[in-house]
């Protein structure tokens, strides 16, 4: 399509119809530029996700090391490493201790070692994360990260996308902004979750997970940026609109993280390890390989409640 590439498109009312022009901010206007001294930082994109070089997952992390992951994974939203061949479970613990404590998912099967769930798929357990969805936002304080290994991969696909979900409020449209101030969303686990579970087990887990409710637009906690915090299999509602409206409008803002200038996509090796912030971005597993199998371990980091 021929178009004057120097003129930004105005946003249309389609989300999926705004082309052209995106505001990319990696950062909040203004933040300083981080200079690293142990990091090698190469960006995937502009704005989210960057392979860092220089360090050895599996040797102790001391505390200069901690305090640039913990800003590079602030600044980048995803940071991703290649190669970590002695990285055991126990590293896997330290490393996600760097950002606070494991917090295991309700529903995933148990690894090894405590906090560390493992995910296998093959033709039998065939891979179920390919939404577009944040960790555990149907808990009062939904996890603040998540750090992935890969064990066994496919031989091609597997590849897992993450967007930017600050960007993808920064790129609204206005009047979209001023709808959704101030409005929250209830996050439920029962319509995905619950959909392969008996009454019985719904109602047991209930009893620890009830619904809970988040603002529609939450601050960063660490950077204090604006970020849409609703997602596809868990939000379920917006509170104070009738189920026509909450539908349409959610309808519309979780296909925002379907927005390629937003994503990024790693495409895993054995031994890489991706460390996501799990408040400023949404992840999508793509499911292209089955019947072969993939196996991927995972430790959550517990959060704070949203505001
Ligand atoms: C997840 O949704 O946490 C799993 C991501 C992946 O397996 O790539």
């Amino acid at each position: 399509m021929a178009t004057d590439v120097a003129t930004p498109k105005p946003a249309l009312d389609k989300p999926l119809m705004h082309y052209g022009h995106r505001v990319l901010d990696r950062t909040a206007p203004g933040s300083a530029e981080t200079e690293y001294r142990i990091l090698g930082i190469r960006p995937l994109t502009p704005h989210i996700g960057a392979e860092i070089s220089g360090v050895d997952l599996s040797q102790p992390i001391g505390d200069d090391l901690a305090e640039e992951l913990r800003q590079a994974l602030l600044e980048w939203k995803v940071i991703f490493f290649r190669d970590q061949h002695r990285f055991a479970s126990e590293h896997h613990v330290a490393l996600a201790a760097v950002w606070g404590e494991p917090e295991v998912n309700p529903f995933f099967p148990k690894g090894d070692t405590v906090g560390v769930s493992r995910l296998a798929k093959d033709a039998m357990a065939v891979g179920n994360e390919n939404i577009w969805h944040s960790d555990h936002s149907f808990m009062a304080a939904p996890a603040l990260g998540s750090v992935l290994r890969a064990v066994e991969v496919p031989s091609a696909g597997g590849d897992t996308m993450w967007a930017d979900m600050a960007v993808a409020y920064d790129n609204l449209s206005e009047s979209m902004k001023d709808r959704i101030d101030g409005l929250t969303a209830v996050h439920d686990w029962v319509p995905s979750w619950g959909a392969v579970m008996t009454d019985e087990q719904i109602a047991r887990f209930r009893e620890t997970l009830p619904p809970v409710e988040h603002p529609v637009v939450v601050r960063h906690p660490q950077s204090g940026r604006k970020v849409l915090y609703v997602n596809e299999p868990f939000t379920t509602r917006i509170v104070g609109l009738s189920d026509s409206e909450s539908r349409e409008l959610l309808d519309e803002l979780v296909l925002q993280a379907r927005i390629p200038e937003f994503q990024v996509r790693f495409h895993w090796q054995p031994d890489s390890v991706a460390i996501w912030d799990n408040i400023a971005v949404q992840h999508y597993a793509i499911n292209d390989y089955y019947p072969q199998r993939r196996v991927m371990e995972r430790i959550a980091i517990a959060g704070v409640p949203l505001s």
